[in-house]
């Protein structure tokens, strides 16, 4: 069980609030994305590993019919809620990335906020096959992943967030492991009710590391065109975001 987006799906954009806050810039980019590289005029969305429906939520709002996709069902019931108090018309559905059973309905799919790094040497190639079924030609793929070299920290990072009259404290432990390109993370979420009873959870992940080149060479086997962007705009040398955008 992953508990991050089980059991703490509700509190998923409590404790992301930040990204929350900056998601209208990164569709933004998305969009020049959008117009610079696509060969056809996007408007059928897939979102996949979608979550909470952070980015799909900000897609719907600008006039794209998206779909929302993720493995766990408790994301896509926080997505479903979410979209349904702003009256957008969103289909969430519960599946996995790998096994992806549209055929050429998009113009675009996407997969936001590193959600890629779960894909290691052999599922990222099953990931491009099923990605690539479901676009059109001339539809693109963006997904976004960070530089492993900013990934790790040497002690643990604590931050607090509110949901509600409820405080969370989050502790994160980030360890890089470059020869096996692995990052491990480990986060603990304590929630601190307003009558001083806690809970906590101890999440445990491990994500797959890529560099920009690598990315682009594995994508290269699947996809007539293949370009690395920094975050939001050409890549440069230090960048800490980067997005991968191909072209069936
Ligand atoms: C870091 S969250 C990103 C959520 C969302 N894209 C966002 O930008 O906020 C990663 C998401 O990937 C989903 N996920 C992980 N493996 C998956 C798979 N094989 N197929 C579909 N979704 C998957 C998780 O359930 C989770 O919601």
């Amino acid at each position: 069980m992953h508990e991050l987006y089980t059991v703490l799906a509700e509190y998923y954009d409590a404790i992301y609030r930040r990204r929350v806050e900056r998601v209208s810039r990164e569709i933004d980019f998305v969009e020049e994305l959008f117009q610079k590289e696509a060969e056809r005029e996007v408007k059928k969305v897939l979102d996949l590993a979608c979550g909470t429906g952070i980015p799909t939520l900000e897609l719907a709002r600008r006039g794209y019919q998206v779909i929302g996709l993720d493995l766990h069902e408790e994301m896509l019931a926080v997505a479903r809620r979410k979209a349904g108090a702003e009256g957008l018309n969103i289909e969430f559905v519960q599946e996995d990335a790998l096994e992806i059973g549209f055929e050429e309905e998009f113009d675009a799919v996407t997969m936001f906020f590193s959600s890629i790094m779960y894909f290691d040497d052999s599922t990222i190639q099953e990931l491009f096959n099923s990605v690539k079924r479901a676009i059109r030609p001339g539809g693109v793929f963006i997904a976004d992943f960070p530089c492993w070299f900013y990934g790790g920290s040497d002690g643990p990072i604590v931050w607090d967030e509110r949901k509600g009259d409820e405080r969370l404290v989050i502790t994160d432990w980030r360890k890089v492991e470059p020869a096996f390109q692995k990052l491990h993370f480990k986060r603990l979420v304590q929630i601190l009710k307003p009558d001083g009873s806690v809970k906590a959870f101890m999440v445990d992940d491990e994500l797959n590391i890529y560099t920009p080149r690598e990315m682009r060479l594995l994508a290269e086997k699947h996809f007539r065109k293949v370009k690395i962007y920094g975050d939001g705009h050409e890549l440069r040398p230090n960048d800490r975001r980067y997005w991968l955008v191909t072209v069936k």
